[in-house]
């Protein structure tokens, strides 16, 4: 069975997972998509920096949002307004307890919600008790080091009210080194009967069978693989239905979608337009003239300069 309908889907990623990204995503046929991850504690002080994260891409009918924090009040009460706001386009809403960065688990939010089960159940009766919508949680193996508590702890999420649990194979610890362990997703799709989501190291349409065989997970979450490279989703939904797998983009599709982002991302976000420069770097990887080209795509602070840059390398790997 999918996951709460979804086959494969595009991560949460911050910084990453904007309307220009999950258009694009969402084209080469990810089943749903993930806004970046978004601070409850934020949407309570109406900061409209927070709030423009929920905004829907032109043509966009649903995606699912995840919050952050730790207060359980005060996530309920913002799962509520989102709900509200949404309506329809909310697929549905997921609790993040899988962020290690330092800045997030200082404050309690994120994957520190691991070492801290009660609160996190708590939190999630809370928000499931505030809403209408399916409520998940999306956390990783365990804190670490080596100490795997996932399967109990998605057990626990399940008896609060969880919907469905997504479940990076990794440490808190590990940050992203290492491998993802799918064996770990297939200890927790034993130990629960709500739907699973494995996540972690899935590259290609080759990686996401794998995973599913082995793990019998009900839907894939793919993240970086999905960096300067959106049609990995065309890739996973072929391989995933059996058909053949889609050629590999050329050096002029890779440089033309390069361009479309940008040209999406200028209609967004404006000035923040400099996101583009990582996106810029993802898609030229490898190709002819790229080394030399990062430096200039590094220096890109405007639509124009992108174009520029993109369409002089264009120029190179038509020589290649
Ligand atoms: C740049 C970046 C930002 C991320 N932001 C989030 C986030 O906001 N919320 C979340 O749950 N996970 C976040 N993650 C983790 C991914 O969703 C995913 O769990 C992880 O990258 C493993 O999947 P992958 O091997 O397919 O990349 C982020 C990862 C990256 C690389």
């Amino acid at each position: 069975m999918p996951f709460l309908g979804y086959n494969v889907l595009l991560a949460p990623m911050a910084g990453v997972t904007d309307v220009a990204m999950r258009t694009l995503c969402r084209e080469q046929g990810a089943d749903m998509c993930f806004t970046e991850m978004v601070s409850a504690k934020g949407l309570s002080f109406a900061n409209d920096k927070t709030r423009h994260l929920l905004d829907l891409a032109p043509g966009e009918d649903k995606v699912a949002v995840q919050l952050f924090g730790h207060e359980p009040a005060v996530m309920a009460s913002q799962a509520a307004w989102i709900e509200e706001q949404m309506g329809e386009s909310l697929a549905y809403l997921d609790i993040n307890m899988g962020c290690p960065a330092r800045k997030i688990v200082s404050k309690g939010d994120g994957s520190a919600l691991m070492k801290d089960p009660e609160l996190a159940t708590a939190i999630v009766s809370a928000v499931k008790g505030a809403v209408s919508h399916p409520v998940t949680a999306k956390f990783r193996r365990g804190w670490g080091p080596d100490k795997e508590t996932a399967p109990e702890f998605a057990r626990r999420m399940e008896q609060a009210g969880a919907d469905g649990v997504t479940v990076h194979g990794r440490f808190s610890l590990q940050m992203y080194h290492g491998f993802a362990d799918w064996g770990c997703i297939e200890r927790v799709k034993a130990a629960v009967s709500v739907p699973v989501c494995g996540n972690g190291d899935v590259c290609s349409g080759q990686d996401a069978v794998a995973m599913r065989e082995r793990t019998g997970c009900d839907g894939v979450m793919i993240a970086r693989a999905a960096e300067g490279n959106p049609w990995v989703f065309a890739q996973a939904k072929a391989a995933l239905a059996g058909a053949s797998q889609p050629e590999p983009p050329t050096a002029a599709q890779r440089l033309a979608m390069a361009q479309r982002h940008a040209r999406l991302l200028s209609q967004r976000e404006g000035r923040n337009i400099v996101r583009m420069r990582k996106h810029a770097m993802w898609y030229v990887a490898g190709l002819p003239g790229a080394a030399a080209a990062r430096r200039q795509i590094n220096e890109c602070e405007s639509l124009e300069d992108f174009e520029r840059v993109l369409g002089e390398l264009g120029h190179i790997t038509s020589y290649n």
